[in-house]
């Protein structure tokens, strides 16, 4: 069975499988109608059950247009409007999903939810997105850094704000797929030593937002305050020394990208002027979500990898 809980699960091979299956396929399919099953329609007659335990707008459309367009279904699911809103527990809703459907995307919050949800599931799990990672994110990310024409061995990447899930599955990437993450964040929201390990000796945290952005392919930012998190002023006057300015990106190498996960807070992690410039790559970025997720479900199917 195989389960993308997160990057290592797919492993270096596994994930270049599954970067050269999303390029090809949108190569293959560009254009209007976005609805249009793909000639092979790879999964046609499976059925991916989607629970969300927390907000989403990418993850949920781009993996419902993702199981379509590879000729297949799906069943979008608000945790608060399931019995698991009201107690029912995940190994239980792991294995009544499993009778009726063929694989399961989970966006939660404690990671340990999408670990048990696979060890009680009978079906592939994908997990959407947990406060410790976001492997899907990062999958669309390396898409994007692809095409963009770069290689990804070799690439300095520079992370600059709140040391998070996000940045947990880039620093992962980084050590499968050997490029070096350099973030830069401030004291009390650094990466965890487990996080950092991620990275295979990798990554590292530097001092100054300067020193990260020095020389980078590529500059990377998130929201400062993740979903569940409180609003505090305390941790947003932390942040600001670490916002991504045009003079930031200036410190980078001349044809550096910008890249967010989206959504952004502009004027907080990220100026208008980076995000909405001529380096800023989010759009396509956020379009690849969908390209990526074929790639990691036909991965989940056994189908490639
Ligand atoms: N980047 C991302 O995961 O977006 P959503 O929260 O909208 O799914
Ligand atoms: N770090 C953010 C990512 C949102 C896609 C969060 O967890 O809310």
């Amino acid at each position: 069975m195989r389960h993308f809980l997160d990057l290592s699960d797919a492993g270096t091979a596994g994930i270049q499988a599954m970067l050269d299956d999303a390029i090809a396929r949108k190569q293959a399919r560009a254009g209007w109608p976005k609805g249009k099953v793909d000639a092979d329609a790879p999964l046609a007659g499976h059925v991916l059950a989607m629970v969300f335990e927390k907000n989403s707008t990418r993850t949920r459309v781009s993996f419902d247009m993702a199981i379509r367009q590879l000729g297949g279904t799906s069943i979008v699911m608000d945790a608060g409007s399931m019995q698991l809103g009201r107690g029912e527990t995940i190994a239980d809703t792991a294995r009544i999903l499993s009778g009726y459907c063929d694989a399961i995307m989970i966006r939660t919050d404690d990671h340990q939810k999408v670990v048990d949800m696979a060890k009680y599931a009978s079906v592939p799990v994908i997990n959407g997105l947990t406060d410790a990672s976001h492997p899907c994110q990062i999958m669309a990310d390396m898409e994007t850094i692809l095409e963009a024409g770069f290689a990804l061995p070799g690439l300095k990447v520079a992370w600059l704000g709140d040391g998070n899930n996000v940045l947990a599955s880039i620093m992962e990437a980084g050590g499968l797929m050997g490029f070096d993450v350099v973030a830069a964040c401030p004291q009390g929201y650094q990466p965890t030593d487990e996080d950092l390990a991620r990275g295979k000796g990798r990554a590292k945290v530097v001092g100054t937002p300067q020193e990260a952005a020095e020389g980078a392919d590529i500059i990377v930012t998130d929201t400062w305050i993740s979903m569940g998190q409180a609003h505090a002023e305390t941790k947003l006057a932390a942040m600001m020394p670490f916002q991504v300015t045009e003079a930031l990106m200036a410190a980078a190498k001349p044809n550096a990208k910008f890249l967010h996960c989206l959504p952004a807070h502009r004027g907080e992690e990220v100026v208008d002027a980076v995000i909405d410039g001529p380096q800023s790559l989010i759009w396509q970025e956020a379009e690849n979500r969908l390209h990526a997720q074929k790639a990691v479900l036909r991965w989940c199917f056994g189908q490639i990898g």
